[in-house]
């Protein structure tokens, strides 16, 4: 059986740390050439830095090869259908990392690939994102359970995976939107239903003072994803209120870290010097993205018995 990587949630809780500790191992010692001649199509529907560069990076230092393949070369759906990107693909390459407007064609995607498909950002999730910043912030606070998560803003993709990885991982989460702008329904009660297992507490509110106050990690994404351009200005007039600055950063513990997935706009959803603020973790949230995604790429790419992704 393939294993795909569409939502964080495919995740068990032990699986979760078995790869913070296999992407730990691999920062720290280097890594081995897993994936040798294994190849990795990049296949995106959007713009990327961090998540393109990382995972060609990653499948090249263990061993293997990308290919990258632009929204205009492929016209997943629009000069080819889906399904039949997916089965050609699937007679070339090992597996296939993502980028699509839509989850529902990630979800088209795997039904009709035969190798395993990563989601590497849809409308819906982040999980790769995700799951790097649990690593950042376990090497930071040597722990995930107990934690207490803010974030503050949209009820988007990156909300969505980080309100699941924290129900899975029994991280409290507490979230401040403002109305229209809440986390799917689905995602709160598959959240709450995981969190009966882990002891997670989740919390929603309309007050970023009141999610902020004496929390671990304060977390802000973008208030216009992409793909939403055309609602901007509506969203930055609705989501006025919600920046995160050094007065609503000291409201959370002294010692809070400040996250980001990056690309931010400076000035809307972060005061203009807050990634320089020595709270700030966001360059090592980048910096671990190639790091997490080896050992995601060793755990989906290798046989399940061989040993690495286990260890
Ligand atoms: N954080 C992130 O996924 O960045 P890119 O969109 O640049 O890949
Ligand atoms: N929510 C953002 C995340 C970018 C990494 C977007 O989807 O554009």
């Amino acid at each position: 059986m393939k294993k795909d990587l569409l939502s964080v949630s495919a995740l068990s809780r032990k699986e979760i740390e078995q790869l913070i500790e296999q992407a730990l191992r691999m920062k720290q010692k280097g890594v081995q050439a897993l994936l040798s001649g294994k190849t990795l199509a990049l296949l995106f529907e959007k713009p990327s830095l961090r998540t393109r560069v990382s995972f060609d990076l990653a499948i090249h230092q263990l061993g293997g090869h990308a290919i990258y393949l632009s929204p205009d070369e492929v016209g997943l759906g629009r000069r080819e259908a889906i399904p039949d990107v997916a089965r050609v693909l699937s007679r070339y390459v090992n597996g296939i990392a993502a980028r699509t407007f839509s989850h529902q064609t990630l979800l088209i995607l795997a039904e009709h690939s035969s190798v395993p498909v990563i989601n590497a950002l849809s409308d819906l999730e982040h999980p790769c994102q995700v799951l790097s910043d649990l690593l950042t912030i376990y090497e930071k606070k040597g722990r995930l359970a107990g934690l207490t998560l803010a974030f503050i803003g949209d009820g988007n993709n990156v909300a969505h995976s980080l309100l699941l990885a924290a129900s899975l991982t029994g991280m409290n989460f507490r979230i401040a939107s403002p109305l229209g702008y809440e986390i799917k329904k689905q995602v709160l009660n598959q959240s709450r239903e995981l969190a009966t297992s882990s002891g997670s507490q989740i919390e929603l509110t309309a007050e970023p003072g009141e999610a902020a106050k004496e929390a671990d990690i304060v977390y802000t994404d973008v208030w216009t994803s992409m793909g939403q351009e055309a609602e901007a200005e509506k969203r930055r007039l609705a989501f006025s209120g919600y920046q995160v600055d050094d007065k609503l950063l000291s409201l959370a513990k002294g010692d809070a870290l400040f996250m980001h997935p990056l690309p931010a706009h400076h000035g809307e959803e972060i005061s203009a010097r807050l990634l320089d603020s020595p709270q700030s973790v966001v360059f090592d949230q980048a910096a671990n993205r190639l790091h997490l995604q080896k050992a995601l790429l060793a755990k989906l790419l290798l046989p399940t018995n061989s040993g690495v992704a286990s260890k």
